[in-house]
């Protein structure tokens, strides 16, 4: 594996692989990687003859008072694990490369109104940092096929639909949640739990899991399954940010037409933010 953290050396390489008919993966990561990141690895690795897995931990995306500071950084481990897994390249550019003007971007990809709800709407300007990176990145690695988690679920639907708002000729992949054996999602911010809070954190997706029964026994009353999810999760000791069954292709609330619906969760749990989600067919009534 070769890392590299300059854009130029970066595009030589893929010019070389385009040249010689590779097809290009790519996995867009902020490190401390897991299972989960690893999952995408693999999947790209199916997809393309070459995998790019890139790190970095991207100021934009962080809210004032957020974690950007603290967030956890553990390069040699990181290498370690993508070499394993053999990843090609680790692009880890720093942020004064990505960004030399001061760490800003001066041009901002916003997709509303996908980014100013759920999330959105906790953490304002989460999205367009997202968003804008990602363009950016797609920009430098010019990848054939890029993979992105469903544990984001928000996150996943605004690449999407910037990639085919913007024409980027990358073609996008969604990858299964890779969770724990009590079903906790894997996540990088996982790190941040203490024990005990570890012992509660499954309760998020036991929660997701409950709903999707009541949803499957034909439920529909969102508003009343919401509120309970919310107390369900309070009661373990989350605050939560919201409870929220949407049409999991719009992300907007279910219609009648709505066919699958997806219920989606954030809560903060001592100094962790935990999100999480769950598809959900609705079945004929
Ligand atoms: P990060 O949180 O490091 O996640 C990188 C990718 O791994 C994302 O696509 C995310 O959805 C996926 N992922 C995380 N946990 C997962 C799990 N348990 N199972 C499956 N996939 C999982 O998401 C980001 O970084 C950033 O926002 C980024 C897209 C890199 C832009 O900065």
């Amino acid at each position: 594996m070769r890392a590299v953290d300059r854009i130029d050396e970066l595009r030589e390489l893929v010019r070389g692989w385009r040249a010689a008919g590779e097809r290009v993966g790519f996995v867009p990561t902020m490190g401390s990687l897991h299972e989960g990141h690893l999952s995408l690895l693999e999947l790209a690795r199916q997809r393309s003859q070459r995998v790019i897995v890139s790190i970095f931990v991207n100021p934009l995306q962080f809210g004032p008072g957020e974690d950007f500071e603290r967030y956890p950084r553990m390069p040699e481990e990181d290498s370690r694990l993508l070499q394993v897994h053999r990843c090609d390249v680790l692009f880890n550019p720093s942020v004064a490369h990505m960004y030399p003007e001061g760490g800003v971007s001066a041009t901002v990809v916003s997709v509303r109104p996908l980014s100013q709800i759920l999330c959105g709407a906790v953490r304002p300007g989460h999205f367009d940092g997202v968003a804008t990176v990602v363009a950016r990145l797609f920009g430098i690695v010019q990848p054939d096929v890029a993979v992105f988690g469903e544990k984001d679920y928000q996150q996943l639907a605004v690449i999407r639909r910037m990639t085919e708002d913007l024409a980027l000729p990358v073609e996008v992949i969604g990858a299964p949640t890779v969770r724990a054996s009590d079903g906790l999602a894997m996540s990088s911010r996982n790190r941040y739990l203490a024990a005990a809070e570890r012992e509660i954190a499954p309760k998020l997706y036991a929660m997701l899991q409950m709903l999707a029964r009541r949803l499957m026994e034909g439920q529909r009353e969102y508003a009343v399954l919401e509120e309970e999810g919310t107390r369900v999760l309070r009661d373990a000791g989350f605050a939560p940010d919201y409870v929220s069954i949407r049409d999991a292709r719009t992300l907007e609330p279910p219609g009648a037409q709505c066919s699958e619906a997806v219920v989606l969760a954030a809560a903060r749990l001592g100094r962790a933010r935990l999100i999480d989600n769950l598809r959900v067919v609705l079945p004929n009534d």
